[in-house]
């Protein structure tokens, strides 16, 4: 091979202070599993020499505790974006020791390219395989790779030997040009390639190889329970009945699905609702559920960025990797979240929420309104381009403390306009069509718990006191939160001080 081979310790110290650094993966899937941990190794051995030490993460989407976990342990992170799931990043977070921007996944690709964020140093990426012209095979998570690589001054490769090199064919690598020449990206079907299934980076720029084992280590999601299913039954109710209003075609839409407990729920309850037609997913992140329903022949094909499944599911993927390959396109974060595709193709979007306003206004990153819990990730990508957009939630939380269903919610991520559709474990509010005021009408009837219905009732009453298209008591608004953070219960709020 004509690359020089590494230890991770040598391949860190082509890594300097200061520099913008893009990693690849999405998810823990492909996400670069020595190198990080032996740059946070250096950082803190510079740090116990008094010398300063830190990086610009920049990423597909959340990584592993082998990267953002060990870089933020050492103190090693100055900015971070696109999005990030890690409880110690999170600390740092919102604490401010780190500062990240929240960005839509989709976008960040091209700010790159734009220079937005200044030049890009290094790239370092886990990869299949590697010819000697420079071309790759990807991991199981592709994120921003792409970019990344072509616009990195250096390149460190990671060769995971787990990897099969007969992942060869699943990738679809397609980076679209820049304005003012950019064209349409040609995807007229979920399954449509359009690009290579080799990454092609220049070899000038590859300064070695760090040769690695394992892998990805996801840990699998927590069963659905009562209330994760009920909120798939209407999910699936919801969606039958838009089929036989004619409403979704009877042939159905591509899905697009969320992360987290809640979306891995709805999708499991997707294998039992016969009456939606096998279907195709059009996302960014396919996870053991959607294996499962390519088993069963519910799910024909799944367009994604990254597949991120549990070690056991791992397994099961690549020793049948011939029928998956058939069923996986896995494509870079731009493309696999592109507006312009989501609104062709007619995307049925399903995201979860952190809380929902009775007006349709929807929280999924930050709680209480202050601190974050993930980011925006690609619900926005999605949502604003949908067919129809469904966000969902239990209507409770804590024991019942939190109400996901609030007055006024404490961060806006998804406005009133993108959402056509909520959903709790209580039921459906189809908010199209609909006032402001029948908007929170059928939010509190269908989607509130019992335990705040009439509390709900009671601020919409109060807000209706002042007028407008949108009524709303600017004091007692966030007044749910303000009493969780002094009662630690939102049902104590007392709405006759108002
Ligand atoms: N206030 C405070 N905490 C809340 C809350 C609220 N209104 N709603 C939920 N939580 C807490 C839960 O209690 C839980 O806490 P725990 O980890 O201490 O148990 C945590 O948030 C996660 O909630 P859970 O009900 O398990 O949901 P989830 O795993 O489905 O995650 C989001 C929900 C919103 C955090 C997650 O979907 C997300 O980050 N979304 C934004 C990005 C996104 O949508 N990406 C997909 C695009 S393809």
């Amino acid at each position: 091979m004509r690359f020089p081979i590494l230890s991770p310790e040598e391949a860190a110290e082509f890594v300097k202070n200061g520099d913008n650094v893009g990693f690849s993966g999405f998810t823990a899937a492909g996400t670069p599993k020595v190198v990080p941990v032996a740059i946070a190794k250096k950082a803190e051995r510079l740090h116990s020499e008094g010398k300063p030490f830190k990086i610009n993460v920049f990423t597909g989407a959340s990584t592993s505790d082998l990267c953002d976990g060990e870089l933020v342990r050492a103190d090693a992170i100055d900015k971070r974006t696109p999005y990030q799931s890690h409880g110690d990043l999170r600390k740092g977070i919102n604490t401010h020791k780190v500062h990240y921007f929240d960005l839509h996944l989709s976008e960040l690709a091209q700010k790159i390219r734009y220079g937005f964020y200044g030049d890009l140093d290094v790239a370092i990426i886990e990869v299949a395989d590697i010819k000697d012209d420079g071309s790759v095979i990807l991991g199981t998570g592709v994120g921003n790779t792409p970019t990344f690589t072509n616009c990195a001054k250096k390149v460190i490769i990671e060769l995971n030997e787990k990897l099969p090199k007969n992942l060869e064919g699943i990738h679809d690598i397609y980076v679209p040009l820049d304005p003012p020449v950019r064209s349409e990206i040609p995807i007229f079907k979920a399954s449509d390639r359009i690009g290579s299934p080799w990454l092609k980076i220049d070899p000038e720029k590859i300064v070695g190889i760090v040769k690695t084992s394992k892998l990805d280590d996801i840990k699998p999601f927590t069963e659905p329970d009562e209330v994760t299913k009920h909120i798939s039954a209407n999910v699936c109710d919801f969606l039958i009945s838009e089929i036989h209003k004619g409403i979704i075609p009877a042939t159905f839409l591509p899905i697009q699905s969320g992360v987290g407990n809640v979306a891995n729920a709805v999708l499991y309850g997707l294998a039992d609702a016969k009456e939606i037609p096998a279907f195709e997913m059009y996302t960014e992140v396919i996870q053991d559920a959607v294996l499962d329903l390519m088993k069963k022949g519910r799910c024909k094909f799944g367009s994604t960025c990254s597949l991120t499944i549990s070690e056991h599911m791992e397994e099961e993927f690549m020793n049948n990797l011939d029928f998956y390959k058939e069923k996986v396109c896995l494509r870079p974060a731009e493309i696999s979240n592109n507006p312009e595709v989501v609104r062709r193709l007619g995307v049925i979007t399903m995201n979860t929420a952190l809380e929902a306003d009775i007006f349709g206004n929807i929280n999924s990153t930050h709680v209480t309104g202050t601190k974050m819990m993930n980011g925006i990730g690609g619900s926005g990508d999605f949502t604003r381009n949908a067919y129809i957009s469904i966000f969902s939630c239990p209507s409770v939380t804590k024991g019942g403390k939190i109400s996901n269903i609030v007055p006024m919610v404490s961060h806006v991520d998804h406005s009133e306009h993108s959402v056509d559709i909520l959903i709790t474990d209580q039921g459906i509010a189809d908010l199209r069509g609909k006032d402001p005021i029948q908007r929170a009408e059928e939010i509190i009837n269908n989607c509130a718990s019992p335990d705040y219905k009439e509390l709900l009732r009671d601020y919409l009453k109060i807000a209706g006191e002042t007028g407008g298209q949108t009524p709303h008591s600017l004091e007692a608004s966030l007044s749910f939160h303000e009493e969780f953070l002094s009662t630690g219960d939102m049902r104590n709020v007392d709405f006759s001080k108002f």
